[in-house]
């Protein structure tokens, strides 16, 4: 029997789930110049807000064209004035404590080694090696300049870090942990509470990666009583490639860590060019050199956006999106030979899912030929983001669709051996 009418697998449930979703009008806040591109990888690059072109080409007429070097007395406070947005809405950190600024790779080494240095006698790190690798080679580097250790938890990689291995892993030489909160290749999400408490009953420092998590998961840094956090703004923040990253110090901390990037924009009293480095207080310290302005408004306008949605809005609906296409992958793409490589359990993972296939590379370019880009993921991934405020319900039905007849037409198509089993594309090379 065919799928009865409403039934999830028909694309008319897709249909009605869009037209009851609260955050439909976002879907025409954003650039879309071929309205039948599915874009399933605001996970990586996050999409174009339509008041982000706007905002951008005023900065570049108005505040730099026009106001050329008389805008810094605006400009100035962009960096906190935007963290502070972030913090507010997607970050649970009160006020003070973040800051847009550098790259993520760059916020990560001034905190790693800002803490390591603030645990005199402990020397270790440990990390996870499902980390992402920026994290992992910095955390190896800062260890290494300072002769200490890094130690890896094994994870599995389908389902992210546990609570346990942490407990299992920190001691009294530990003086920082960092992990990410949602992996980059499973989705799943670790639980922030739980493991950071365990890494301060060691005495040690915590360090969380949210690339994955800003915007597409809720996150109460100050409610966990987190140390240290750092992140991108170029996936779920829609602010673009290259835009700037932040970092969250805890505000107690602020003024027992030496960040070691001693630039200028950390300096008490700045345009003195004063001969020696004396970092202001709080979280200004955290600065380096001249903020990029274009990338921080870009910032703004991509928080602004997701801040009209609302985080617990966002992240029901990228449980659902997400639910949904596993549900379809059950269906239609485990019997094609899929394995659904992230947790099913909706509230431990953040809004992408892997779909492992060992024709995984060959089937991301066939999909990406026919319209859908999600991307890849070594060994043998598909990943697939359908970012809550940019994604409906048909996209994720369209896309489930189109690998089904993608791959039951390789399937179809396939030379098979003298026993007719499957040869697969790379074994005929
Ligand atoms: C989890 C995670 N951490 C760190 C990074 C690296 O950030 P950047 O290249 O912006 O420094 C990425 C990039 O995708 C990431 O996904």
């Amino acid at each position: 029997m065919g799928p009865v009418a409403n039934s999830p697998l028909d694309r008319s449930f897709a249909q009605e789930c869009d037209a009851a979703d609260p955050l439909a009008s976002f879907y025409d806040r954003f650039a879309r110049d071929d309205p039948s591109l599915i874009y399933l990888d605001g996970n990586s690059l996050g999409m174009l807000p339509l008041a982000t072109a706007e905002r951008i080409s005023e900065v570049v007429r108005d505040g730099w064209g026009r106001g050329l070097i008389r805008s810094w007395g605006d400009w100035m406070a962009l960096p906190r004035q935007v963290g502070d947005l972030l913090g507010q809405h997607l970050l649970g950190a009160a006020p003070g404590q973040v800051l847009v600024c550098d790259s993520t790779t760059v916020n990560l080494y001034k905190l790693a080694r800002a803490a390591l240095d603030a645990r005199p006698g402990r020397c270790i790190i440990v990390t996870d090696d499902d980390n992402f690798p920026t994290d992992r080679y910095v955390l190896a580097g800062v260890a290494r300049e300072r002769g200490g250790e890094l130690r890896m938890i094994h994870t599995d990689i389908d389902r992210g870090v546990s609570a346990e291995s942490v407990g299992g892993a920190v001691d009294e030489g530990t003086a920082l942990v960092c992990l990410s909160h949602v992996a980059y290749r499973s989705g799943a999400l670790a639980d922030m509470a739980q493991i950071t408490r365990m890494v301060h009953d060691s005495g040690a420092l915590m360090l969380w990666d949210l690339c994955h998590s800003a915007g597409s998961v809720p996150v109460d840094l100050d409610g966990c009583g987190a140390d240290l956090a750092v992140g991108c703004t170029y996936k779920y923040l829609n602010a673009g490639p290259g835009a700037p990253a932040f970092l969250y110090v805890r505000d107690d901390l602020q003024d027992q860590l030496h960040q070691p990037v001693q630039g200028w924009f950390g300096q008490r009293d700045q345009f003195a060019m004063g001969p020696s480095y004396d970092p202001v207080p709080g979280i200004g310290r955290f600065m380096t050199g001249t903020p990029d302005i274009i990338g921080i408004s870009a910032v703004s306008e991509g928080v602004s956006l997701l801040a009209e949605a609302g985080i617990g809005a966002l992240r029901d609906k990228g449980m659902r999106l997400t639910g949904y296409l596993i549900e379809l992958a059950d269906a239609w793409l485990v019997p094609l030979g899929f394995r659904v490589a992230s947790p099913r359990d909706a509230a431990r993972r953040g809004s992408h899912v892997c779909l492992s296939h060992p024709q995984a590379v060959q089937l991301n370019e066939a999909l990406i030929e026919a319209g859908v880009i999600g991307d890849l993921r070594a060994p043998d991934r598909l990943r697939l983001g359908p970012a809550p405020i940019t994604s409906r319900f048909t996209d994720v039905w369209d896309a489930a669709d189109t690998i089904r007849r993608i791959t039951g037409a390789e399937k179809a198509t396939r030379p098979r051996g003298s026993h007719g089993e499957e040869i697969f594309a790379d074994e005929q090379s």
